[in-house]
């Protein structure tokens, strides 16, 4: 079988981290892209990273190249593009200069790899995908969002922390945007199939939650910058769903119509990744109050999906 191809276009610190990740699973050959005034940025980190490859032991071909022909026949692309958050600074703030960037980028990957399932990571995520969607014209179970892989691990993380249990153990879910929009879900959050609400009371529950929410804003503020290692980390959980057809149910953001009442947006779902991207979207009951966060979260992403659209009269 030949090797997959994972483009990963952005090779500052999640893209150059997701092709760590990508390689140490040993996923397919890696095209790192960069603009061409970084272009050995994206080389230097691509043989830097092969150089590791004997230790580590993963046979992937890794280039950098500002070359959008070096992605033909992708099987994934990874849009982590853009410019990120600084202290102070919201994901929102971010919209105008990222739309951009995702929107040159999205018209790169639909001539080059018009066959690929894009997974985008770029913020504000809820925006970025929309830009990406409508800039490539790709059928929807091929534009997916990374957001809640990454939300949802920060939670599992400091549920696990709390009780003091592996985290192998946690399992939980949420819906909606990213980050402050994300709606947790501790009804749907188990411990080994324990519900969460029998190990820890409603206080740490929603500590937990909170801190799940702010967990980037806590990073940028700590280092001066954003969060990279568990964004890549959730894209690459998303490609290796895919690459090896896996049908993960992750939460991802991806497009809802009649699902959970949303009209016709990406939003966070849980979903069935596999080789055709997104191939079903889970709907779960909620109840009145998880329906009302969700609704107060999809508000916030038409909001965000009509200032792009204002800005950007092209992307109606
Ligand atoms: N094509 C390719 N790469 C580009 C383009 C473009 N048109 N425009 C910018 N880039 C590159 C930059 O040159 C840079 O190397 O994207 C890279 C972004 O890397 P960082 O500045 O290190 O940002 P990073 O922390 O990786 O975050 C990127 O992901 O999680 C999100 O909020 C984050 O939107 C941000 C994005």
């Amino acid at each position: 079988m030949p090797r997959a191809k994972i483009s990963i276009i952005g090779a500052g610190n999640v893209g150059a981290t997701c092709a760590h990740w990508a390689a140490a699973k040993e996923l397919g050959d890696i095209v790192l892209v960069d603009i061409p005034d970084k272009v050995g940025v994206a080389q230097g980190k691509a043989l830097d990273l092969s150089c590791s490859a004997p230790i580590e032991r993963f046979d992937s071909e890794i280039i950098g190249t500002a070359d959008y022909k070096d992605t033909e026949g992708s099987d994934v692309v990874i849009v982590t593009a853009g410019i990120p958050r600084k202290p102070g600074m919201s994901r929102d703030d971010l919209i105008a200069t990222n739309v951009k960037i995702v929107k040159s980028v999205s018209e790169q990957i639909a001539t080059h790899a018009p066959d690929s399932i894009v997974i985008v990571v770029a913020n504000p995520l809820d925006a970025m995908v929309y830009t990406a969607w409508k800039t490539t014209g790709f059928p929807t179970n091929r534009i997916v969002g990374q957001a809640g892989c990454l939300d949802v691990a920060r939670f599992r993380h400091f549920i696990a922390d709390a009780i003091g249990v592996s985290i192998e153990d946690v399992q939980a879910l949420l819906l909606g945007g990213h980050g402050d929009d994300m709606v947790p879900l501790p009804r749907y959050t188990s411990v080994h199939g324990i519900p969460v609400h029998q190990l820890l009371d409603d206080k740490t529950i929603n500590a937990c939650v909170d801190r799940a929410k702010a967990g980037g804003g806590e990073i940028v503020k700590l280092m001066g910058s954003s969060a990279y290692y568990a964004p890549a980390s959730g894209s690459v959980q998303m490609a290796e769903a895919i690459i090896k057809d896996k049908k993960r149910i992750l939460p991802c953001a991806a497009y809802c119509d009649a699902e959970y009442g949303v009209g016709g947006y990406f939003v966070g779902v849980p979903c069935i990744l596999g080789a055709n991207g997104v191939e079903q979207i889970i709907q779960i009951d909620l109840d009145t109050d998880e329906q009302a966060l969700m609704d107060e979260s999809v508000s916030h992403v038409k909001d965000l999906v009509g200032v792009v659209q204002e800005t950007f009269p092209e992307l109606v």
